[in-house]
């Protein structure tokens, strides 16, 4: 069955103090049967939890992972230890699909040899019909899976498997979406967080299956978002991301005109010693306000990811961006002549359906031209349901693969020239820790993301010294402290 288009303007569902009530009770109740557990044969309870995906997604799973340990589970980094398995997947691309089919095909032997494993799908996978017939037919040993906006009862569906050791396939059908607040979580690093500032989007690119499977775009209330960020900088938090599938629609639908500029200069007035990131913008949307606000606040990290998709404009208009390549080099040229020294990233996608040589060419000299950081590109991959996946004039793989080949080559010496003009400057880092390639030096990076070598000691991680770059690679510099 093809999902029909969702509509936009359903107004999104605040989940109520006495739902959140009833994944409490529900989440104590797990606590106590995994008590009694303990209390039984001395050994916790483990849950191993795996992510696929976006920013969203990690930051769902950081939310999973403190309800998992609300329930008095411990976190374990192997499978076979696990008595609860949760897999949060995602559906962007039909590789990330298959990568979470088949680690969930690894499961089945560990079921057998334990009966009692319960395994948990989620995310936007699983959050369209397809999926959900496929799991349920042919991975009898899935216990249940839950659609993203099924995230806040998790605790309830994992208590009614307990109870009832019975498979449920939970979906929700409506097009809205919701907003739960309060909800536990586990960081993962205690320097950098992610905030989600809205969920969903309504933009409906054509290649794009986010719309359907995170429902309509959905702001939560300002002073939800503040409250969090300050908690978060109170507890030593270095660096803020600010999350959203398109962050310069936030406050549309909100009681309040609130917008996403006003939002970013609010969290950046916020006292303590922090950046503040976001992600992801779209082009059509990022207005000079918003450009001027990070210009004027020393706190809004300079880095934009502003994915261009397509330098062609008749790609762009048959993948429903709603810009031209003209369009967006002017918001690029108002960055660069407002923050000289701001990093900017894009995504871009090779070979939609009907993209000729010339089409790719224009992609690629927009590349050359617009000088990015860095890119992250994509084999267009057709998205059952979405429009592009419908059209005729569908590349070959062989097409693709050698259009990504010439922009990669095309990127990789843009990078290197733009890394190589870094030498002699100087930026902040946050030192992260040894760096994985040298353990003889440490490793951080700029607020633009950069990865930046140097020799430093333990006391430095966590903390952002001033490094003077003094040698660059295509994906790396390196420095000094001063
Ligand atoms: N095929 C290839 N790339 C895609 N993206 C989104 N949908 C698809 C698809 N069907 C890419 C876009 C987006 C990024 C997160 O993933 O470039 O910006
Ligand atoms: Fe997908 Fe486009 Fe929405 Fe981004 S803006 S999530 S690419 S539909």
């Amino acid at each position: 069955m093809k999902p029909s288009t969702p509509k936009t303007s359903t107004k999104p569902r605040r989940i109520t103090e006495a739902e959140l009530a009833e994944s409490k009770v529900a989440a104590m109740a797990v606590a106590d049967y995994n008590k009694a557990h303990f209390a039984a044969t001395g050994t916790r309870r483990k849950y191993y939890i795996e992510t696929f995906g976006c920013q969203q997604n990690e930051a769902d799973s950081e939310r999973l992972s403190g309800m998992a340990e609300e329930m008095g589970y411990t976190e374990t980094d192997k499978t076979e230890e696990a008595d609860l398995i949760i897999v949060n997947t995602c559906a962007v691309r039909e590789h990330a699909e298959k990568r979470a089919l088949s680690i969930t095909g690894q499961y089945k032997h560990l079921k057998e040899k334990n009966p009692e494993l319960i395994i948990a799908i989620g995310g936007c996978m699983v959050s369209q019909e397809k999926n959900k017939e496929r799991i349920k037919h042919s991975y009898p040993y899935v216990s249940f899976i839950f659609g993203t906006s099924m995230l806040y009862r998790f605790p309830v569906l994992l208590k009614t498997y307990i109870k009832e050791h019975r498979r449920r396939f939970y979906l929700d059908t409506s097009d809205a979406g919701n907003i739960a607040e309060g909800l536990p979580v586990k960081r993962r690093n205690d320097k950098k967080a992610w905030v989600s500032i809205m969920y969903g989007c309504n933009n409906f690119c054509t290649y794009c299956i986010v719309p359907y499977v995170r429902g309509r775009e959905r702001s939560r209330l300002p002073k939800d978002i503040i409250n969090e960020v300050k908690g978060l900088i109170a507890s030593g938090v270095k660096e803020i991301t600010l999350l959203g599938q398109n962050v310069n629609s936030y406050g549309v639908g909100l009681d309040e005109p609130y917008d996403f500029p006003r939002l970013l200069s609010e969290i950046c007035a916020l006292d303590g010693d922090f950046s503040v990131h976001f992600m992801t913008s779209h082009p059509k949307d990022a207005t000079k306000a918003l450009i001027d606000v990070m210009a004027e606040n020393p706190k809004a990290a300079k880095h934009f990811h502003l994915p261009l998709q397509s330098g062609s404009d008749r790609v762009l208009a048959k993948m429903n961006r709603r810009y031209t390549w003209a369009q967006y080099k002017k918001t690029l040229d108002y960055m660069r002549k407002k923050m000289p020294d701001i990093t900017v990233t894009s995504d871009i996608i090779v070979g939609f359906p009907g993209e000729t040589d010339e089409e790719f060419s224009e992609t690629l000299s927009a590349v050359k031209e617009a000088q990015y950081d860095q890119i992250f590109t994509f084999l267009y991959s057709p998205r059952h349901g979405t429009p592009a996946a419908e059209m005729e004039e569908q590349i070959s793989e062989e097409t693709k693969a050698e259009r990504m080949k010439a922009l990669l080559d095309a990127q990789n010496e843009i990078m290197l020239a733009r890394n190589k003009a870094l030498i002699g400057k100087t930026f902040p880092v946050l030192c992260e820790g040894v760096s994985k390639y040298n353990k003889e030096t440490y490793a951080g990076r700029t607020e633009g993301g950069k990865l930046v070598h140097f020799y430093a000691d333990e006391a430095t991680v966590g903390k952002t010294v001033h490094v003077r770059i003094t040698d660059a690679e295509t994906f790396s510099l390196f420095g000094e402290i001063i």
